[in-house]
């Protein structure tokens, strides 16, 4: 019974099409989840954030409460389970193997697409490096029945985590926010993506930094995220495309160090209509599945200075450091 209620309310969310059907659909997901969550004794460390080389772990709280980035999670669970049908033709007569890195406690973006297809096509493993997660999700998976997918479910560091054979077909993490700050998707990117066997998928498959001349204060900022934004579009220029993260380019020199600087930029002559050098975040899930700007907390813009800030005549790069914790800085010349 609750495994046939999953799998409807998953199939109502592969068909949903408007932002107003997936809010509506992932609502459905929330109430499902949150059924089990309402047995669960809270814990102390439910909201403490676990900081690494590379990037903060969000909490046990945080990590639950991404289910309701309603569009960003619609689309992940529509291209894992798109991405996953490309595998099977991809390696006809193979079960694919998927790991998920940072499942969080539902694992949200993999669990609900599980019923809709044998145990003999894929086998997945979850890691996480919050145990209070990793306990949570093991048991969501015992209740749902859902174990006979699983290879392991363990507390694993995703920076540093070795996939046990070649034959890693599809790897699924969603740690970041906007810019990429904070969170530790490009370690995590860099250590998993060559480990995919050769035609594997990576989910997300691209996610793409660019430099923009804007009003901050005039583009749309996603908060109430079950609220679709009115297009808005303040007067806008390209600076350049930062820098692409995807399975190929993670593993280029252009990550070297922990760090990627830009080319140099000639800075604009400052304009009280578009007064901020902002960094925009576009989201390729899967092929056509992709969020754009302030669709998702996780692309929402970031404002890095205001042109008025800067001195004249001069020029600038930019810098992305995730050594410690993922930031973006700047470099000026005359
Ligand atoms: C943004 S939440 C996403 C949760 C869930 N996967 C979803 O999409 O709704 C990121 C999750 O990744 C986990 N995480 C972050 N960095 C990690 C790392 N280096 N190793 C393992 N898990 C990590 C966090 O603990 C958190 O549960």
């Amino acid at each position: 019974m609750t495994v046939s209620k999953l799998s409807a309310i998953t199939k109502t969310i592969l068909q949903s099409q408007t932002p107003e059907e997936e809010v509506s659909a992932i609502k459905l997901l929330s109430d499902f989840f949150l059924t089990f969550r309402s047995n669960r004794i809270p814990q102390p460390s439910d909201q403490t954030e676990i900081v690494l080389n590379g990037g903060i772990a969000l909490s046990f709280d945080h990590a639950a409460d991404c289910l309701q980035d309603y569009y960003r999670t619609a689309r992940f669970i529509k291209g894992v389970y798109l991405s996953i049908q490309e595998l099977l033709l991809r390696f006809p007569g193979e079960k694919i193997n998927i790991l998920y890195a940072g499942c969080g406690p539902f694992a949200t973006i993999l669990l609900p697409v599980l019923p809709l297809f044998k145990t003999d096509q894929l086998q997945v493993t979850l890691i996480d490096i919050h145990p209070e997660s990793v306990k949570f999700v093991k048991e969501l998976f015992t209740t749902l029945h859902l174990l006979p997918f699983v290879d392991s479910i363990s507390v694993q560091n995703a920076i540093s985590y070795r996939y046990p054979s070649a034959n890693l077909h599809l790897v699924i993490s969603e740690t970041m926010f906007h810019a990429l700050l904070t969170e530790p998707q490009v370690a995590i990117t860099r250590n998993l993506a060559p480990q995919l066997a050769n035609g594997g998928i990576f989910i997300p498959e691209e996610v793409t930094v660019e430099a923009v001349i804007s009003s901050f204060s005039n583009e749309p900022f996603l908060s109430n995220t079950s609220t679709p934004l009115l297009p808005v579009t303040p007067e806008r220029t390209l600076i350049a495309q930062l820098f692409s993260l995807n399975k190929s380019s993670a593993q280029s020199s252009s990550f070297s160090n922990q760090e990627y600087r830009s080319a140099w930029y000639q800075i604009p002559v400052f304009q009280k209509s578009s007064p901020d050098i902002c960094l925009f975040t576009h989201v390729k899930i899967f092929k056509t599945l992709e969020l754009g700007l302030s669709e998702s907390l996780i692309t929402n813009p970031y404002c890095l200075v205001s042109i008025l800030n800067l001195p004249s005549n001069a020029r600038i790069s930019f810098i992305y450091n995730f050594a410690e914790l993922p930031s973006w800085s700047y470099q000026l010349a005359d």
